[in-house]
């Protein structure tokens, strides 16, 4: 039970406005102070059922005992070493991944956030492609808060704002949705035929190292690639390689067993050639990385990119730690199995109300309107259990992935009567 004697809202709320900067968003209004399993508790006791995992990142829920118990070990081994010398924590977490990535896929750089694997990624592509300066990303994506992540992002508006000159060479390409009426005239076909027709036109697709996309956008609305009619990752996939274009994946936010599979693209039975993975990565302590295949990685000379504190070893024990329990807990399982039955129960009920999407813990459900989704978000905080919004009028759920299956349905429970009634 968290008490609180210093506990003030107002009191605290007021430092952060004047200490922090004005730049960072918050969705609630409390002031967090203690997470464990699904919850988190703010300064004042109040006790919150976590369904966004800071989005996407506490896979195993907060303060996991065995991934903090990993890092409170390494902590009294070998905090940091930076490049200075090799060290055991990141070979190891490194072999793991291999262990888990797609085909060919097995070498890492380790970097700190999602950003950071992203823009990796595009100088590797760079490198890898030399002489070929433009790259392909996607609307509604989400890459990232780094120029080369703000760049290759479109999902909002003041993401970019006022940053210009970005990265030049970025042609953006609609993302499919076969999902609302509205963008039917944004189905697979009509995307891949857009694609062929700007290589033929304007956009040589020899000048292009790489096209990114999130398999299922996140930051723009949960919305996953069709798979049919067309498997519309199959026919990237056949483009990138008749043209010797990269095919970057940023499972940033849908990796690391969000969707029931390790990465999202595994629904799409797709290896691309670069894998960025963050968030859920080290359930909560900071890292990232950018996997390609060894042979690939190699034609990177050391020192051709780098960071202090990338894959520091303390990162890296709670990241092996994270894999091992997802692995020998059978959670990927669990999550393909009841995200399924979640998303079918979710869609028969809210049938007049809303479109629902997704695969295994990451859930939308676009709603009418943005102000709908307002409402039902705060709806939801006052029976405290929080919630995001996501794309342009959408809600977004990702439970940890070891709920417990009672409390999920129960809180599911709750959403849909919410939704009905507002
Ligand atoms: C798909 C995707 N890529 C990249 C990022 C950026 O990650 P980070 O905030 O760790 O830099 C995010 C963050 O939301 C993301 O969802």
């Amino acid at each position: 039970m968290v008490t609180n004697q210093a506990s003030n809202l107002k009191e605290l709320l007021a430092k952060d406005e004047k200490y922090l900067s004005s730049a960072l968003y918050r969705v609630f209004h409390i002031v967090a102070e203690k997470g464990e399993g699904p919850y988190i508790y703010s300064t004042d006791g109040v006790k919150y059922l976590d369904l966004t995992c800071g989005i996407g990142v506490t896979q195993l829920g907060h303060c996991h005992e065995e991934v903090i118990k990993a890092a409170q070990e390494q902590l009294t081994k070998l905090v940091h070493i930076s490049c200075v010398t090799h060290h055991t924590e990141n070979i190891k977490l490194a072999e793991k991944l291999a262990s888990i990535l797609p085909g060919n896929l097995n070498n890492t750089f380790f970097c700190n956030s999602g950003s950071e694997a992203v823009d990796g990624a595009i100088k590797f592509a760079r490198r890898l492609n030399p002489g070929r300066p433009n790259l392909i990303a996607f609307k509604g994506s989400f890459h990232g808060r780094t120029i080369g992540g703000t760049s290759l992002s479109s999902s909002k508006e003041v993401h970019r704002k006022f940053y210009d000159p970005l990265l030049p060479g970025v042609n953006f390409v609609e993302f499919p949705n076969c999902y609302t009426g509205k963008y039917k005239e944004h189905s697979a076909e009509r995307v891949l035929e857009t694609l062929e027709q700007m290589f033929k036109s304007y956009l040589s697709p020899d000048s292009i190292s790489a096209m990114i996309i999130e398999a299922m956008q996140g930051e723009g609305g949960y919305l996953p690639a069709p798979l049919k009619p067309i498997n519309f990752l199959k026919e990237l996939r056949n483009i990138c390689d008749k043209h010797k274009i990269l095919l970057i994946c940023d499972e940033v936010q849908s990796g690391i067993g969000r969707t029931g599979k390790w990465f999202s693209i595994n629904h799409y039975d797709v290896v691309p050639d670069v894998i960025t993975i963050a968030k859920g990565l080290g359930n909560g302590l900071p890292i990232g990385g950018f996997c390609a295949s060894h042979e690939r990685m190699s034609t990177m000379p050391p020192a051709s990119h780098g960071s202090t504190f990338g894959g520091n070893p303390v990162s890296c024990a709670a990241a092996y730690k994270t894999l091992e329990v997802i692995e020998r807990d059978n959670l990927l399982d669990y999550v393909f199995k009841t995200g399924s039955e979640i998303i079918d129960h979710l869609a028969k009920e809210l049938s007049t109300q809303a479109n629902v999407r997704g695969f295994g813990f990451m859930i939308g459900i676009e709603l009418e309107s943005k102000e709908k989704v307002e409402k039902v978000k705060d709806e939801c905080f006052k029976e405290n259990i929080l919630i995001l919004p996501t794309g342009e009028k959408a809600i977004r759920l990702l439970p940890p992935l070891n709920i417990e299956k009672a409390l999920l349905t129960n809180s599911i429970d709750k959403l849909i009567n919410i939704i009905k009634k507002v």
